[in-house]
Parts: C-alpha cells; sequence; structure tokens
C-alpha cells in the first residue's frame, strides 16, 4: 500500500472591489480592446486598503476547510504560497495558523511567484507521502495590486489579487494511476532567467518592496516550452495520455497561452477550467481559485483526473495530477 494524499475540500476569497478593464482605461493608456484580445482579462479583483494577504488566506483556508468538514485543530501542517507577504517575516502561514484556531504542528511559506500553489502542493504532498502530517492546508495567496507600477500598462492590467485553499488528508492507494489522490508532483527552476521577471526591491536590496518588472514577451515564450515540459512530465510519470485528462486547471496568466496548452493536450475547450477574464492573474492564487470555483458548481467530480500547471518567476515551473 501506498501512502496518498487525498483532497477533502477547497475553498476561495476574492475582495469584494471589481477593477474592470474599462476603469483602467481612465487611468492610463489602454484600452479593454487590448487586454481582452491579448490576455482574455475583462477584470480583476483588488484588496482594500487594510486587507492584507493573510486575510485573504484565512478566509480561503476557513472556506476548504468547510468543505472538508474539518476545523483549524485538525491540521498539522499549512504550507502557503505567496510572493506578496504580509511582513519580511514571520510567514504569512503563521498569521493563518493563529486566525484558524491551529496550535500544533508548523505553518510555513514557500515562494515559487506564479508557481507557488504548485510547489506548495508538493511540499505537502511528500510531507504526507513520508508520514510527516496527516492534514494539510496549501494556500496561494496575493496582493500583488500591492507590487504593480501602477503607471506601467505592460504589467498593471495583468495582475489581480486573491487567495485558494486545498485541504490534503493522508490515504491509501495501491500506488497506480487508478488511486484516488495526488498521483505525482513535477517541479523545477532556472535561475538564469531572473532578469525576464523579477520585483525590483525587497529588504536585502534596496530596503522597499519594489515594483513587478516584467519582459512580457520573452515571459511568454518561455512559458509555452517550461509549461509542456512540465505537462509531459506528469503524463509520462503516470503513464497516460493527454485526453485521458478530465480538467485542466491551469495557471490564469494569458488565455492564449492556456488555449495553447488545452490544444497540445487534445482536450475541448470545455475541459479547461478559465477564470482569468474576471480574476486576471492572481499568481500563486490562480490555481487553486479556479480549482474552488470548478469543484463547488459540481464540474470536478470524485475520480476526475486533475492536471494542473503553472510558470513564473524565477523562472519556476512545475504540474501536479490528482485523481478527485
Ligand atoms: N495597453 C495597450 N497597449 C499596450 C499595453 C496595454 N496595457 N501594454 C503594452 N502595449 C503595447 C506595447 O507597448 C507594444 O507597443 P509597440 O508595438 O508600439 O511597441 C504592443 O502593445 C505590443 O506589446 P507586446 O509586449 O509585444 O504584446 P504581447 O502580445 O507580447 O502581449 C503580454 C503582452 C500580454 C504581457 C504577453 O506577452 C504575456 O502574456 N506574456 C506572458 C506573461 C506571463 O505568462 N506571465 C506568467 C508569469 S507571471 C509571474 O510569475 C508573476
Amino acid at each position: 500500500m501506498a501512502l496518498r494524499s487525498l483532497v477533502a475540500g477547497c475553498g476561495g476569497y476574492l475582495p469584494s472591489r471589481i477593477v474592470t478593464n474599462a476603469e483602467l482605461a481612465k487611468r492610463i493608456e489602454t484600452s479593454d480592446d487590448w487586454i481582452t484580445q491579448r490576455t482574455g482579462i475583462r477584470e480583476r479583483r483588488v484588496a482594500a486598503e487594510g486587507e492584507l494577504t493573510s486575510d485573504l488566506a484565512t478566509k480561503a483556508a476557513q472556506a476548504a476547510l468547510k468543505r472538508a468538514g474539518l476545523n483549524g485543530g485538525d491540521i498539522d501542517l499549512i504550507v502557503l504560497a505567496t510572493s506578496t507577504p504580509d511582513e519580511t517575516f514571520p510567514a504569512t502561514a503563521t498569521r493563518v495558523q493563529a486566525a484558524i484556531g491551529m496550535t500544533r504542528g508548523a505553518a510555513f511559506d514557500v515562494q515559487a511567484v506564479c508557481s507557488g500553489f504548485v510547489f506548495a502542493f508538493a511540499v505537502a504532498d511528500n510531507f504526507i507521502r513520508v508520514g510527516q502530517a496527516r492534514s494539510a492546508l496549501v494556500i496561494g495567496a496575493e496582493t500583488f495590486s500591492r507590487i504593480l507600477d501602477w503607471k506601467d500598462r505592460t504589467t498593471c492590467v495583468l495582475f489581480g489579487d486573491g487567495a485558494g485553499a486545498v485541504v490534503l488528508t493522508a490515504g491509501e492507494g495501491d500506488g497506480s494511476n487508478k488511486d484516488r489522490g495526488v498521483l505525482s508532483t513535477h517541479v523545477f527552476s532556472d535561475g538564469r532567467y531572473h532578469d525576464m521577471l523579477y520585483v525590483d526591491g525587497g529588504p536585502s536590496s534596496t530596503g522597499t518592496a519594489g515594483f513587478l518588472r516584467m519582459e512580457g514577451r520573452e515571459v511568454f515564450r518561455h512559458a509555452v516550452v517550461k509549461l509542456a515540459e512540465a505537462v509531459d512530465a506528469a503524463i509520462a510519470a503516470n503513464s497516460i495520455t493527454g485526453t485521458d485528462i478530465d480538467w485542466l486547471v491551469p495557471h490564469q496568466a494569458n488565455r492564449r497561452i492556456i488555449d495553447g496548452m488545452g490544444s497540445r493536450l487534445g482536450l475541448p475547450p470545455e475541459k479547461v477550467v478559465l477564470t482569468i477574464d474576471r480574476h486576471a492573474n492572481t499568481s500563486a492564487a490562480s490555481i487553486p481559485l479556479a480549482l474552488a470555483e470548478a469543484a463547488s458548481d459540481g464540474r470536478i467530480k470524485p475520480g476526475h483526473l486533475v492536471l494542473m500547471e503553472a510558470m513564473g518567476g524565477g523562472f519556476t515551473w512545475g504540474s501536479a495530477l490528482v485523481r478527485w
């Protein structure tokens, strides 16, 4: 028998303030047409003043716990992915830990930008597989609105705020690809690509939080290749084909990238979960937000094969395959 991480519940939270493309077009030289055609984004959410990443994360975590029928005291691990922590330290995960009433186990952050959720998911899955945790909260939470240069039209139109969470609990399987639970995770990084996507500040460099900088066209070019590598790794490790997948739940950075991955796998568009039109790119939060949406509206059902993939700053990239 093999230890497996079962998905026990998902939850999401979005700040209430909606910023449409038309509203942005009043502030900077852009248009709804340009943003929609190049990216698929129509609107994004922006956190209220004083609403922190940990606030969004806590609400998403509480929603996921409720779905799982658990409370904070049942959890022994929190792995939270973010590039926009409340503070330089302590980890935002520890704020969530206190807020949900969890007083044992461990809580910490991981940082892999837009691939952060897949990295956090891999860490939690491995804790469960070796028996070091029995129930884990995996969270992606971001307030990218705080690190955007709102005068830079090439980046500020692309991102939004939000949080999503998944509860994993230990279960058993026979080790085959027919098992329920997390079947595989694959994570990669290559630090040589730093200059294509980074934040130009930090506690050790400028002493300020800094702003996001991106060579969009270059990132796009590399994303297509890296995502294919991550997806192929999941397919090969589990001896499946693209058409065995019931749901592709991709990181939501650009509609054109997502459509490209869907057709590469041979999936019809209705098998790809899309939130980019309403959420924009919420970095580490985009996959768990999409999972929460598709699980709660009944699209993802028990037994379905769900493939997640992401690519982000670093570069980092990765995939996870789950039988729901
Ligand atoms: N409104 C209007 N015009 C704009 C805007 C805007 N908001 N932004 C740029 N333009 C202009 C540019 O100035 C350029 O004008 P020029 O031709 O006169 O120089 C023109 O539009 C085309 O710009 P490109 O950058 O070539 O446009 P492209 O088609 O590449 O789309 C985009 C840009 C949407 C950023 C795309 O490259 C992309 O999605 N890249 C990938 C981003 C990504 O995947 N990130 C993932 C990781 S994110 C993370 O980890 C944090």
